[in-house]
């Protein structure tokens, strides 16, 4: 297993190319099975869960082939409607293949997720959108069994604006019979991003980008050449850095898909400039302690929730962070007081006490976007800091030591 070892301190300037979206790449990829034929993806970010994904679409028969970032899949000989345990539980996401194979086949098979680092996560609207579609669902050791001989649109609603929901049961009913509405649809960017492919593969699809979807349900789809958008995460994992570390440049992003982030950066005191597809962050000399609220999009990302805390605790005063989404993800928080921030927690919030400065330690990975803020927190520390389980990491961010020592970051990966 790998660690980073990080000597914080260090000032960072220069330029950071944002890769494509894990989040957007994903379902695009599950999207593929849906077609007789070869989808090409660009701009494909070359990550532990891009891998996994392309792992499990060649269990199921797809041919796959990954050259720099751009992937071609090729699902016209799909052997298989099974997505096994062994892969599913290293990645939740592998649950996307569920709509497209129901859609396209009839029938598919997808071990139950499981647990998770931050608490419970559900698969219940999934199941019950597939259901309202038509679809018989069985569970049977620890598979879900979903069946029908042709699915039949239908009116579906989330109680919570899903993405791996909406996402899901769109790739069903894009092939289904007749009219589905999807009401408290989710519009984050992935979402709309899966939705315009899924309208240039041939399928119907109106209200994109709004909270109610209409998809008039197809025969077949052609296959698509795509260009995955720039990761806002990882982008905006970056501008925190940034924030406390020197001046920094984004490349290839999408600013309109950041603006509350920005907003926030701009109340806590940063030095914004948005160019184009670029965003520069200048560090201030204090940054003001600025409360979020996480929500779905276009509010505050709760992915980018973990990276806040680690820029709040060296804060001028004091600052509010609650979670919404999710009803346990706070893992990060004693890693965070390890390093020397001063939080404390109360059922869904954190209250963090800004610090004059950080001290390095070692510390743990729990989940991908924890392992973010432990790099950022740590880059901020005086002295060496170790970080373990960086796997986490590797799931979600493309290379992101060599991206920050790109910048002048002293950082490195070493075996445990
Ligand atoms: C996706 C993202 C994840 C992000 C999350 C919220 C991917 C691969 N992952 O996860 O990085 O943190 O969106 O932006 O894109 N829920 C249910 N039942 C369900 C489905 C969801 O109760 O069947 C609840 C969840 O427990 C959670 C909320 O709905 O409280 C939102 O979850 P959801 O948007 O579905 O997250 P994911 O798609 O799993």
């Amino acid at each position: 297993m790998d660690k980073l070892v990080v000597h914080g301190g260090k000032r960072l300037k220069g330029n950071v190319k944002i890769s494509g979206a894990k989040n957007a790449v994903l379902p695009i990829m599950a999207s593929s099975l849906l077609v007789n034929g070869t989808t090409i993806i660009h701009n494909v970010p070359d990550l532990r869960d891009t891998r996994t994904f392309i792992q499990l679409l060649e269990i199921l028969g797809a041919k796959c082939t990954l050259k720099e970032s751009t992937l071609s899949i090729d699902a016209s000989d799909i052997t298989s409607l099974e997505a096994p345990y062994d892969l599913v539980k290293t990645m939740r996401a592998s649950f996307y293949v569920m709509g497209p194979l129901l859609g396209r086949f009839g029938e598919s098979k997808v071990s139950l997720p499981g647990g998770c680092a931050w608490g419970p996560r559900p698969v219940d609207y999934h199941l019950k959108g597939f259901e309202k579609l038509g679809a018989t669902i069985d569970l049977n050791q620890g598979y879900i069994l979903a069946q029908s001989e042709k699915l039949q649109g239908s009116e579906i609603s989330f109680e919570i604006a899903s993405v791996g929901a909406t996402a899901n049961i769109l790739m069903a009913a894009v092939l289904a019979e007749g009219k589905t509405f999807i009401n408290n649809a989710a519009v984050e960017p992935h979402i709309v991003q899966l939705c315009d492919v899924l309208v240039d593969m041939g399928a119907n699809i109106r209200g994109i980008g709004t909270h109610r979807l209409e998809i008039e349900g197809v025969s077949s789809l052609r296959p698509v050449e795509v260009k995955v958008i720039p990761d806002m995460i990882e982008a905006g994992t970056f501008l925190m850095a940034g924030a406390t570390l020197g001046e920094i440049t984004l490349t290839d992003v999408d600013p309109s898909h950041l603006n509350i982030v920005l907003e926030k950066l701009d109340h806590a005191g940063c030095d914004l400039t948005i160019d184009g597809s670029t965003i520069t962050i200048k560090q201030n000399n204090f940054i003001r302690s600025t409360d979020i609220t996480t929500d779905v999009h276009p509010g505050f990302p709760t992915d980018l929730q973990a990276q806040w805390i680690a820029l709040m605790s060296v804060a001028d005063g004091t600052s509010v962070v609650t979670e919404t989404i999710y009803l346990d993800r706070f893992s990060h928080v004693p890693e965070l007081v390890r390093l020397g921030a001063n939080i404390s927690l109360e059922n869904n919030i954190a209250i963090i006490r800004g610090q004059k400065s950080l001290t390095g330690a070692q510390v743990m990975s729990t989940d991908i976007r924890a392992s973010a803020s432990l790099v950022i927190a740590a880059l901020i520390a005086d002295g060496r800091s170790d970080i373990s389980r960086i796997y986490h990491i590797d799931r979600g961010y493309e290379q992101i030591e060599e991206k920050f020592k790109l910048l002048g970051a002293d950082i490195f990966r070493e075996k445990e």
